[in-house]
């Protein structure tokens, strides 16, 4: 029998500790740390990378041939060779010598890249062994805490990963990293958390991966043509402490392109994201006006809208443009809200099924699941927005479900049931509690209310 001992961070996310041999489990990625094949000095090969089997020697040599040594502390994927996770995540970590050489910050450094590079991946769960624990004589109760304080940090903020699994290779160890874990949460003084112990066969990852398949919401604010630069910094003023504790949804704020640098400096570190309202599909060059993704990420993007209804009434988008633009987000790193949604005429003729249908099949064209993995699709009835006029939750769900139905098509049933959708159009703090507890209904793109600190807060913790 098996202990689990599984730590429910409030939202969505999940810490389990539990003692056994991680080469065995299936999870969606491993992390695999100080790797010696991609680090300068050698050392000897981890049991991960010897039950792997030498396909995953061969891509680390290729990485270590095409970027040279993977410095302390970064993160690199391989695919998983035999094991039976999606993938291999390399890390190295410090050898430690005293503690005095910067080796907690290596450390944490190692947990928060692995996990961003996860995140980044799409992935929803990761599995850690104890990594630089005994190997490399890292105190235990040292790593321990340094792990845990950069998991769950990095946990609140991650997009797609929900589930770390701490698999720890005694029962010693794993009473350490509970402990530490209990530790964080007297520190934190956080009330919501609750640690939960069972005894298993062993861990089910398929039922585990059921359970996880819940979707975080995103609050996302389209302030339009909208805000002086100065108008925005005092929205953030006035903004962020209303939600300063918020964890349980991703908080999204898409001013002009003016305004991003003001308000990605503000939001700097704080659970705010930041999205620009369009993007130009070429890298640079003679476009006088356009604005590339690279730019974006440069001025503090994460995210950015594409194709929302009033740049195809008023613009010219068609939903080949849509592509485009979609296509070289991905490729940027940003993760793209695409719009879609029917016209008033449409619905009344009956057309909505065939009209979304369209328009996701063309935007989606050409893109792997795989590269869509940061994707989130609003639905916006061009009927409702601006106009007071919300769609029903009813509608909203239907619309949704046809949605993520056209996904499935595209993209696999599994990345439809981890895809969000948004619903926009006429969200209030009034109608915003209705919506979003619609299971269907992932989040909002806010147009109007979004403008003001006090009624977008209202919608943040609908
Ligand atoms: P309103 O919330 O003002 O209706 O706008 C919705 C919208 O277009 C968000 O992108």
């Amino acid at each position: 029998m098996n202990t689990i001992v599984r730590l429910d961070l409030g939202g969505a996310a999940q810490i389990i500790f539990e003692a056994g041999d991680i080469t065995e489990q299936q999870t969606d990625a491993i992390v695999n740390a100080a790797n010696s094949s991609l680090m300068g000095g050698g050392g000897v090969d981890g049991a991960i990378h010897r039950a792997g089997g030498p396909a995953i020697l061969e891509e680390c040599r290729r990485i270590v041939a095409r970027d040279g040594h993977l410095p302390p502390g970064e993160a690199v994927e391989t695919t998983a060779g035999k094991l039976q996770a999606s993938y291999v995540i390399h890390t190295v970590g410090p050898i430690y010598r005293d503690g005095l050489h910067g080796e907690s910050s290596i450390l944490a450094s190692a947990y928060r890249n692995s996990l961003r590079l996860a995140d980044r991946l799409g992935l929803l769960s990761v599995a850690f062994p104890a990594i630089s624990t005994g190997v490399y004589g890292f105190p235990a109760e040292g790593a321990a805490e340094v792990a845990l304080g950069t998991v769950i940090d990095e946990l609140a903020m991650a997009r797609n990963v929900r589930l770390v699994r701490f698999v720890l290779f005694s029962p010693a160890m794993l009473s350490t990293f509970i402990q530490a874990a209990i530790e964080q949460q007297q520190r934190r003084e956080a009330t919501g958390w609750n640690f939960t112990t069972t005894t298993q066969e062993e861990f089910n990852p398929r039922k585990e991966k059921e359970a996880m398949m819940s979707r975080k919401k995103i609050i996302a604010a389209n302030w339009k043509m909208y805000k002086t630069p100065e108008q925005a910094r005092q929205f953030m003023h006035e903004f962020m402490p209303l939600v300063k504790d918020h964890k349980r949804d991703e908080i999204v704020i898409c001013p002009p392109f003016i305004d991003i640098a003001t308000v990605s400096e503000l939001a700097n570190g704080s659970n705010i994201e930041v999205g620009a309202q369009n993007l130009y599909w070429e890298k640079e060059g003679a476009f006088t006006a356009e604005i590339s993704g690279e730019m974006l990420v440069g001025a503090g993007c994460k995210w950015v809208i594409i194709g929302h209804s009033e740049r195809r009434q008023y613009f010219g988008e068609t939903d080949d443009t849509v592509n485009h633009r979609l296509k070289v987000a991905l490729e940027a790193g940003l993760a793209p809200i695409v719009c879609v949604g029917e016209v008033k005429e449409e619905r009344e003729s009956g057309i909505t099924e065939d009209v979304l249908r369209r328009q996701c099949t063309r935007a989606f064209a050409g893109v792997s699941a795989r590269k869509a993995a940061r994707m989130v699709v609003a639905y916006e009835p061009v009927w409702a927005i601006g106009t007071g006029l919300t769609a029903t939750p009813e509608m909203a769900s239907d619309a949704h479900q046809l949605i993520r139905r056209e996904a499935a098509n595209v993209f696999g049933e599994e990345y439809a049931q981890q895809l969000r959708i948004l619903y926009g159009g006429s969200v209030k703090p009034e109608n915003a509690h209705a919506l979003l507890s619609q299971p269907e209904i992932d989040g909002a793109l806010v147009g109007g209310a979004s403008l003001k600190a006090d009624s977008f807060s209202k919608i943040v913790h609908w």
